[in-house]
C-alpha cells in the first residue's frame, strides 16, 4: 500500500532512527502495538527508546516494567546516552516497576487492576497518551488459570483504547505451546505485531526486525538489520530506500592533473567511481591524492579503510609526496579504519552513516570494496576501491 493511503490511520512517531520509514509513519496512535523476541533481543531498549525520544519532544509518556528495577533502567540507559533521570525530573518520563505482591504471587490472585489503577492517576497527572508495558509475559506467566490470563488481558486492551492511549507491550517469545496460547492471544489483540530477534550468522551476532502485521496500514515488510549502540537503536531499511539520487553536478579535478584531461576536466559531483585494479597499481595513491586535493579546496573527505591503519597509509603516501596529515590536523580528512571481520556489514555502515552525519563530508573514499566480502560469507567481488 503507498504510504499517502495511510493516512486515515493516525500515527504516532516512536523517532527510533530508520523504524518510522518501515512502519510508515510510526505506531497505530490510540492503539496496542506488540514488540516479541527473546531474551536480549532489544525489547526493553525500543520501549524505552520510543518514550525517551517522546519525551524529548515533550509528549510524556509512562514505562511500566515487570522485570527490571527502575534505576537498573536508568544506569543500563546512560550506557547509551539516554538520560531518563532528567526527562523524569521535567515530568515528562515516569518509570513504573510493577513488583507483584509476594502473598498475590503464591495464591495466584493477583491481576491488572491494582496497577490500572495506579496507572490512570499517573496518566492524568501527566497527561500522558504513551505507555509502554514491558514484560508482560512475567505477570501472564504467574496466571496459572488460561481463561483468567485472557480476560485479564481483555481487560487491559479495552482499558488503554477506551483512553486512547497508544501502547507498546513487549513479552518474551514463547517458548512452549503454553507459553504460546497466550502470545496468541496477545497478537489478535494488538494492531501492529513486530519480531525481534538476535541470531549468530559467520559468528557474528545479527539483530533483525520484521513487522509481522499492522491493522489499517501499509508497512516494510522485509526483515531489517538494525544496531544497539550509542546514541540508540538504528535500523538500516535499505529495501525501503527509492532510488533518489541527486542528478551529475560540475565537474572537479581527480587530484591527478593528467587524469583530469583524460576524462574531460575531472570526475562529476554526486556521482560514485570505481577504481578497479589489481595490488600495487596505485588505488590508494589515487584515492589519496583525490582527498589531498578536495581538502585543499575547503572540502571535508571521509576516508574508510578496510586494507590499512590510518598511520601505516600516511606512512606510505610519504613516498609518492602525498602528505595527508594538515588536512587530519585542520579537521577536514577523517579516517575510519577498522577490520572487515571485526563486526557485521550493517554495524559498518551504522557507524559510516553516524559519521557522516556528524562530519557533512563532501566526498567518501572506500577503500576497498573487494574487503566488503570479508564482512560475511559472500563471494569475492574483484579487487577495487571507490571514491
Ligand atoms: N550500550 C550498549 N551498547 C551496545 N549494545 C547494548 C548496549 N546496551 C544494551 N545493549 C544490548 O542490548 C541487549 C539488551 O537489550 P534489551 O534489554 O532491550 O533486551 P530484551 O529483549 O528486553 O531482553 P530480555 O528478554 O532479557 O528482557 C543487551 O544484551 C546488549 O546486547
Ligand atoms: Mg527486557
Amino acid at each position: 500500500m503507498a504510504q499517502d493511503q495511510d493516512d486515515a490511520l493516525r500515527k504516532c512517531p516512536t523517532r527510533i532512527e530508520g523504524l518510522d520509514q518501515i512502519l510508515h509513519g510510526g505506531l497505530p496512535a490510540g492503539r496496542t502495538s506488540l514488540i516479541i523476541g527473546g531474551p536480549g533481543a532489544g525489547k526493553t531498549l525500543f520501549g524505552l527508546e520510543f518514550l525517551y525520544r517522546s519525551a524529548l519532544a515533550g509528549e510524556p509518556g509512562i514505562f511500566i516494567s515487570f522485570e527490571e528495577r527502575a534505576a537498573a533502567l536508568r544506569v543500563n540507559a546512560l550506557t547509551l546516552e539516554w538520560q531518563l533521570a532528567e526527562q523524569e525530573q521535567h515530568g515528562t518520563l515516569f518509570l513504573f516497576e510493577a513488583r507483584m505482591e509476594p502473598k498475590a504471587v503464591i495464591t495466584g490472585e493477583f491481576g491488572i487492576q491494582p496497577f490500572l489503577a495506579i496507572l490512570d492517576h499517573k496518566l492524568k497527572a501527566m497527561g500522558a497518551k504513551r505507555v509502554v508495558i514491558d514484560a508482560l509475559d512475567v505477570l501472564m506467566r504467574l496466571i496459572s488459570d488460561e481463561t483468567r490470563a485472557q480476560n485479564e488481558l481483555l481487560a487491559l486492551h479495552r482499558w488503554l483504547a477506551e483512553r486512547d492511549i497508544t501502547a507498546l507491550l513487549t513479552v518474551k517469545a514463547p517458548r512452549d505451546a503454553d507459553h504460546a496460547r497466550h502470545y496468541d492471544f496477545m497478537d489478535y489483540m494488538a494492531d501492529c505485531v513486530i519480531h525481534v530477534d538476535n541470531r549468530v550468522l559467520g559468528q557474528l551476532s545479527t539483530r533483525r526486525l520484521r513487522v509481522v502485521k499492522y491493522r489499517g496500514s501499509g508497512f516494510g515488510t522485509n526483515e531489517y538489520p538494525f544496531v544497539i549502540g550509542r546514541p540508540g537503536i538504528t535500523l538500516l531499511p535499505i529495501s525501503e530506500t527509492n532510488l533518489s539520487h541527486r542528478p551529475l553536478g560540475e565537474r572537479f579535478s581527480t587530484g591527478v592533473a593528467g587524469l583530469d584531461g583524460l576524462i574531460g576536466g575531472g570526475f562529476r559531483r554526486a556521482s560514485s567511481i570505481l577504481v578497479s585494479g589489481s595490488s600495487g597499481t596505485g588505488k590508494t595513491t589515487l584515492c589519496s591524492a583525490f582527498s589531498l586535493a578536495a581538502c585543499g579546496r575547503g572540502e571535508k573527505v571521509l576516508y574508510i579503510s578496510f586494507e590499512e591503519s590510518e598511520a601505516a597509509l600516511l606512512s606510505a603516501m610519504q613516498s609518492p609526496g602525498i602528505d595527508l596529515r594538515p588536512p587530519i590536523a585542520a579537521g577536514s580528512l577523517r579516517f575510519l579504519t577498522a577490520l572487515p571481520e571485526a563486526t557485521g556489514a550493517e554495524q559498518h555502515l551504522v557507524k559510516a552513516f553516524a559519521l557522516i552525519k556528524e562530519m557533512q563530508p563532501t566526498s567518501v573514499v572506500m577503500e576497498s570494496a573487494s574487503a566488503c566480502h570479508r564482512f560475511e560469507r559472500r563471494r569475492p567481488p574483484s579487487s577495487t576501491s571507490c571514491a
